[in-house]
């Protein structure tokens, strides 16, 4: 049975005030849930990452980020590193969000470094896929995603796989208000959990989460969920409204 995880990613939104209150509404209305029935985390700004993680402080939520950098330390002007990430109290990574991929340019290659530097500094990667409209329109989604997960796990063993999360965000429904409908987000986990059942066993498959996100909102979250293959959301507008992430947490549950 796979626990249900849902993520908050804040994107470059809220401040130092805003952050901390967010958080702490986040805790005080999942303290029932949290941790015991659900797995929840948020992923703020980098600068507000230690602030945050205080506000956390003895609660049942994660903290992560919303990138990483694959390189340990040295000249790289502007980037953060895994050990800088678990240094302020990180538990996971979003590596290969759609916004990085289509608004920044990483490659499957960058992100696969990212993957595996977010595995070896302690950190568990949430690794993003998902498809453009353009190449869902030319029925093109499962080839997408059959290469962003062959190249994003590229070299990554067995042994390390319990680490990873997989979210799948079609891009167009990526703060658009579209959504996937439960059946579309539905065909395509299943293809995730077949492809991870391919490239290493049942077993492994069985037990990864695969989350969804695009557009979810506490009036969708139930339904989307209650796929079979469905084992988590990554939210992002309805992440910024305390209530709204609430009501999304339990609804998953
Ligand atoms: P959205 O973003 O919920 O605002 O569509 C989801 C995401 O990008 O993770």
């Amino acid at each position: 049975m796979r626990k249900s995880f849902i993520a908050g990613n804040w994107k470059m939104n809220t401040d130092v005030h805003s952050s901390v209150k967010l958080a702490e509404g986040v805790v005080s209305g999942c303290k029932d849930v949290a941790g015991s029935k659900v797995d929840v985390a948020v992923c703020p700004p980098f600068v507000y990452l230690q602030q945050v993680s205080k506000a956390l402080q003895s609660s049942h939520i994660a903290l992560g980020s919303q990138d990483i950098y694959f390189e340990q330390k040295g000249a790289f002007t502007g980037e953060i590193s895994a050990a800088m990430l678990k240094d302020v109290g990180c538990a996971y990574a979003l590596c290969g969000h759609s916004e990085r991929r289509h608004v920044i340019g990483e490659t499957d290659e960058l992100i696969n470094k990212k993957v595996h530097a977010a595995i070896l500094g302690g950190l568990l990667p949430i690794l993003c896929v998902g498809e453009l409209l353009d190449e869902r329109k030319a029925n093109k989604t499962d080839e997408v995603v059959t290469r962003q997960m062959k190249k994003g796990l590229a070299g990554l063993i067995a042994e390390k796989m319990s680490a990873v999360t997989i979210a799948y965000e079609p891009v167009w429904a990526i703060g658009t208000g579209l959504t996937a409908t439960p059946q579309q987000a539905q065909e395509v986990h299943a293809l995730i959990r077949k492809l991870v059942a391919q490239m290493y066993d049942r077993k492994i498959a069985d037990a990864i989460r695969i989350q969804y996100g695009g557009s979810v909102k506490p009036d969708n979250a139930g339904e989307l969920m209650s796929q079979e293959d469905v084992d988590g959301l990554l939210v992002g507008g309805a992440s910024l409204k305390t209530e709204d992430f609430v009501a999304i947490v339990k609804a998953s549950v």
